[in-house]
């Protein structure tokens, strides 16, 4: 086993798909066009002689199950072409896509309806809502295909349509909704029938840059609730980091780089990953936990301000973290404050500053960035247990946008 093999399967523990060497051509003379590949013929070549576009050009990658994994890449890299692939609407010239290990291609033509009706949903940019009728008809819509009995499938879409936060508009008209409140219908129709995955062909490209930041909001916490499997495709960097666990960058139908976020800004595959990335906005990608430190100085809130002081002064720091006998972070004494308990003009704990704000380790560096500005001290860092687990300091955020 080579290292490469060792990663991909630490990396992957449980994928729901999986991409093998993936082609899709259009045009008739694809046989030529394969040829043509293997002499190794370029595909601006390939066009020319034989009209075929190679569309999605050898591709390989895994959608872990319940996370989300974004491909981006300029108009025209083969993004929709891929995701029409997953649920067979367009089928592929060459390679395998498995579904739980499973050969979709080899499905029935039954199996491959129970396979888009349960296991995969899409939705469009185009939102595709039935514009004459309602909210609650059109988030039905699918359940009713299915035959679903009307109060069953009334309960499940009201459920949906709560989850989408659209509780309220269920009796409206799909055209007295705005852009992104008809988005929200698209993703409770999809959700509503419960498949393992949801396709996204850049479902808020159209959207005005603050209902795409509600609607990406919306995502995470109905991923987080529901824990489907998303495969998002966007052209937008930023997008593509804030929502994906996973990312594929695509270049004329290849894949050039499968990595999370925060190693494909670590290690970049090649410059036009760089480039890519340079344009994106790092404090949308880095975590509290890329840049927190142990403090020098941590004492117990039993120790006192007298050990406080000694580890400022060997450690040449101006304040002291405090904790109880449980880890909990209790709050900061400064410099100061310690002199005036030594000269008895103060407690101990009244001495120290609480009530700070604190973070957590998976935040982003962009959400603490406000928090920053106005703290006097490095920010204490909960661990998921709320225990104390380090700090961030103004300059560690400041250097992490470098
Ligand atoms: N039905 C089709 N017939 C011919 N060419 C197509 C078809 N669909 C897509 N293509 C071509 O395949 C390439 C990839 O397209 P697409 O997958 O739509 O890219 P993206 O979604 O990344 O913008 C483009 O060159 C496009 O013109
Ligand atoms: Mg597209």
């Amino acid at each position: 086993m080579t290292q490469d093999d060792t990663k991909t399967m630490t990396e992957t523990k449980d994928p729901i798909l999986s991409i093998r060497n993936l082609t899709m051509m259009f045009g008739r003379k694809r046989q030529q066009a394969t040829q043509m590949r293997m002499d190794n013929k370029s595909k601006e070549e390939i066009l020319q002689k034989t009209g075929v576009t190679i569309a999605v050009d050898n591709i390989s990658f895994e959608v872990e199950r319940g996370k989300i994994h974004t491909l981006i890449g300029l108009s025209g890299s083969g993004k929709s072409t891929v995701v029409r692939c997953l649920n067979l609407l367009l089928t592929p010239t060459k390679g395998k896509i498995l579904f739980e290990g499973k050969d979709i291609q080899t499905l029935s033509s039954r199996q491959l309806r129970e396979y888009r009706r349960k296991n995969v949903s899409m939705v469009f940019q185009s939102f595709g809502l039935l514009s004459h009728r309602n909210v609650l008809d059109n988030v039905a819509y699918g359940l009713e295909v299915r035959g679903v009995p009307k109060s069953a499938r009334v309960d499940k879409a009201m459920e949906m349509i709560e989850m989408v936060n659209l509780k309220g508009w269920e009796s409206k008209s799909i055209n007295d909704l705005s852009g992104g409140m008809r988005q929200r219908v698209g993703i409770a129709r999809a959700l509503a029938n419960d498949p393992d995955i949801l396709l996204m062909d850049e479902p808020f490209s159209a959207l005005d840059p603050l209902v795409r930041q509600d609607m990406q909001f919306e995502l995470l916490s109905i991923q987080d609730k529901l824990n489907k499997t998303v495969v998002f495709i966007t052209h937008d960097i930023n997008e593509a980091f804030k929502l994906g666990n996973t990312v594929s960058i695509m270049r004329d139908g290849r894949i050039v780089q499968t990595d999370t976020p925060e190693d494909m800004v670590i290690n970049p595959a090649d410059e036009y990953v760089s480039n890519f990335i340079n344009s994106a906005d790092k404090a949308q990608v880095y975590q509290v936990k890329n840049f927190m430190q142990i403090p020098s100085s941590l004492v117990r809130l039993q120790e006192g301000a007298n050990v406080a002081l000694a580890m400022m002064r060997s450690n040449n720091v101006s304040s002291a973290y405090v904790v109880d006998n449980r880890m909990n972070f209790v709050g900061v004494l400064s410099l100061d404050a310690a002199f005036q308990v030594r000269a008895g003009e103060l407690t101990f704990k009244d001495a120290l500053f609480k009530d700070l704000p604190t973070t957590t380790q998976d935040t982003l560096i962009s959400d603490l960035i406000p928090i920053a500005s106005q703290s006097r001290f490095p920010i204490a860092v909960l661990n998921d247990e709320g225990k104390f687990a380090g700090i961030i300091s103004k300059a560690a955020i400041l250097t992490s946008l470098k």
